[in-house]
């Protein structure tokens, strides 16, 4: 009688364990279109060369109820996915590439909703552009990534305000419309780079703003307005490579210099003369300045960390 009460508790306890699924596993695939692997007690599926949207839908469905750290789609077509194959579905991270994407139907309480914190998408195409991807869906994402996808008209607000990361990289933008960014009171971390961004204002962001890193590098931005940098007390990292700026004001940049870790400006057109003198007149040059001179012809190519002040007439 002992013995049976003992089994029974263990054979419950392993039964419990099993169904809790505190041991990540991968279940036996439906096609071998996907391969899925445990790395670090994590499950990674990786599926490629998916276009039949059926098999997307078996797929989705043999991954239901198990936690997957990172689910990958590569040259694929998901154009018009349903909301509801993803139902009892737990991804923390989605990363899509060569893949094109759009959601379709109702999104409300869907679970992949609640647990999606990155999203990675590259190279891919968004049917119906930024709004066929249902991001206000996404009730906890941290970090969108959108990589090498045509996203030319952006409207303010239309980036979940959970957001901490934000990289928006070669997607064809020219115009950042007021307020673009004004909601993510969280973001720490934004890129713009390799687009064709001519201007930008400080209202693109919250008033308040947590911004440590920015990127806005190989754009075509002339000038930074002077309120720039305001309120922005935790700034370190400012990329700016590859612009038309032609100076170093200090109204610009003088509130935030002491904090900046780096900052960036190589492959500027700067003239090196008495408006950039101030940065030589500082006690000390405290950030790691990368950037050369264009102008005049004597200091052209002349890096900005060997120039003193006597140079700047
Ligand atoms: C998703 O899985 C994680 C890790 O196992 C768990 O903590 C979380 O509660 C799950 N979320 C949902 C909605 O099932
Ligand atoms: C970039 O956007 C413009 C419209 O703003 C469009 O005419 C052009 O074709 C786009 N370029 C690429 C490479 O998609």
């Amino acid at each position: 009688m002992m013995t049976y009460t003992v089994w029974t508790v263990l054979t419950l306890a392993a039964v419990i364990v099993f169904c809790t699924g505190s041991d990540p596993y991968c279940p036996n695939p439906v096609y071998d279109l996907c391969k899925c692997n445990i790395r670090q007690n994590r499950v990674i599926v990786s599926c490629s060369d998916i276009i039949i949207k059926k098999q997307i839908q078996v797929i989705l469905e043999n991954y239901h109820n198990i936690h997957i750290s990172e689910l990958i789609f590569r040259a694929s077509d998901m154009k018009d996915v349903q909301w509801k194959w993803f139902q009892n579905m737990n991804v923390s991270k989605l990363i899509l590439e060569d893949t094109s994407i759009s959601f379709d139907g109702k999104s409300d309480s869907v679970d992949m909703g609640k647990t999606l914190n990155e999203l990675f998408i590259s190279n891919g195409e968004l049917a119906g552009g930024l709004d066929g991807l249902r991001l206000q869906s996404f009730k906890r994402i941290q970090r969108l990534f959108l990589l090498y996808i045509d996203l030319p008209n952006l409207a303010s607000h239309i980036f979940p305000d959970t957001l901490q990361v934000l990289e928006l990289v070669e997607n064809n933008i020219s115009d950042l419309v007021t307020g673009l960014f004004s909601n993510l009171k969280d973001l720490e971390s934004l890129s713009v780079k390799e687009n064709n961004i001519q201007t930008v204002h400080r209202n693109l962001f919250p008033s308040v703003c947590k911004l440590t890193h920015l990127d806005m590098s190989y754009n075509y931005i002339k000038h930074l307005p002077n309120d720039f940098f305001a309120e922005m007390p935790y700034i370190k990292q400012v990329r700016l490579e590859h612009n038309k700026l032609t100076t170093i004001s200090k109204q610009v940049w003088y509130p935030v210099w002491h904090q900046l870790h780096t900052v960036s400006l190589m492959g500027n057109e700067l003239i090196c003369d008495a408006k950039i003198r101030w940065i030589y007149e500082s006690l000390e040059i405290t950030t790691n300045l990368f950037g050369t001179c264009d102008s005049p012809a004597w200091l052209r190519d002349v890096h900005l960390l060997s120039l003193i002040s006597e140079d700047l007439e």
